[in-house]
């Protein structure tokens, strides 16, 4: 059997880093009150300039850099995100083809909003192990700064920007690394939950429109927070007896970042030590699909991922989306 695995990874955020304080200056909210509440401090704010693509360049020319490829032996790049360069097309995928002149990549955007990064990376495993790719470029770049509702605190507290860049190639000298198994779920009738209404074809935004804040996300805070610590015990559970593993066997549990309180629980629940868990809510919020990827990146940079280690993704999102990935890095 194939196997595939994460040959490189990288990640950016914007320069701008703004505190809950500032923040706390045009909103009506606390650093006390977000910090206790989501365990974020700071959150990295694009340029109005920046779309999706800018931000997740840099990235990606580092994984090529890293894997030591040619951008031509890419077979293709799958971008996830909910903030595409435009709605609908051209694809950001499409865009990043360009400017990396990765001129034999098919090129496609993948839209599971939080749990983007899982959904592709199962995508790109399955590609490679059927032998239809060798080399796929996994983009996250996320900038929800702009679909942000600035004059709401139940939502414009949580979020950041960032972009995460991986290549997940086969892995021809068969070592250990590989991705095993993923589990990729869907709880569709809590759409209303989590939603961007308009933009897309049920509210289309028209010039002199009355809905022109219905482009801004929308959130069910409990709702979301609810379903998030189910979900994510029951995928943590299911990986963990798919492959007959017990939590010592695991060297990180690496969460989708939108809420301390979220992950706490769910920890508490079952039964493992928070310590597993890595966190870096605190610098970045929540960046949607981009927080898995910004993570790992993290973690190879403080030398906390070995070859070899076993590692489980998780996450959730708009949809309702939800699933996780069990890596041996
Ligand atoms: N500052 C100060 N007070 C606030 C703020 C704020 N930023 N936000 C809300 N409050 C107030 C509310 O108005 C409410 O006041 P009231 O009791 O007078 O009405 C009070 O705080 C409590 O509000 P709750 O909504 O009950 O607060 P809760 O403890 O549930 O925390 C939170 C809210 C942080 C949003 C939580 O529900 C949560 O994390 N939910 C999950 C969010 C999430 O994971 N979203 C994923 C989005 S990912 C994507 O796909 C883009």
């Amino acid at each position: 059997m194939k196997k595939a695995f994460i040959k490189a990874i990288s990640y950016k955020v914007p320069e701008k880093r703004v505190s809950n304080d500032e923040l706390a200056k045009t909103v009506d909210t606390s650093d006390e009150w977000i910090y206790s509440h989501t365990g974020i401090k700071y959150r990295h704010i694009a340029e109005e300039q920046t779309a999706a693509s800018d931000l997740a360049l840099q990235p990606c020319l580092d994984v090529i850099e890293q894997a030591d490829i040619d951008p031509k032996e890419i077979d293709l790049i799958i971008v996830a995100t909910i903030t595409q360069d435009y709605v609908g097309f051209p694809s950001t995928a499409c865009v990043l083809q360009d400017r990396l002149g990765a001129v034999n990549a098919g090129a496609m955007d993948l839209a599971a909003a939080c749990t983007g990064y899982i959904y592709s990376l199962e995508t790109a495993k399955a590609l490679i192990k059927t032998g239809s790719a060798k080399n796929i470029l996994l983009v996250s770049s996320e900038i929800l700064t702009k679909i942000t509702d600035w004059t709401d605190r139940n939502t414009c507290v949580l979020f950041g920007d960032g972009a995460g860049a991986s290549l997940v190639s086969l892995n021809e000298e068969n070592t250990e690394s590989d991705i095993l198994f993923s589990i990729l779920g869907a709880e569709g009738n809590g759409a209303p939950y989590l939603i961007r209404m308009a933009g897309g074809s049920r509210y289309p935004i028209r010039p002199h429109s009355e809905n022109r804040k219905d482009g801004y996300i929308r959130m069910d805070g409990q709702k979301v927070y609810h379903f998030a610590v189910r979900v994510l015990c029951k995928t943590i559970k299911r990986i963990l007896e798919k492959y007959n593993l017990s939590i010592d066997d695991i060297a990180y549990i690496v969460p989708h970042q939108a809420n301390i309180r979220i992950i706490e629980a769910a920890a508490k629940r079952l039964k493992i030590p928070i310590e597993k868990f890595y966190v870096n809510i605190q610098e970045y919020a929540n960046t949607s699909g981009a927080t898995i990827p910004i993570a790992l990146g993290e973690m190879v940079e403080k030398g906390l991922l070995r070859r070899g280690d076993y590692i489980i993704t998780v996450g959730f999102g708009g949809g309702l989306t939800y699933g996780g990935n069990l890596i041996c890095w």
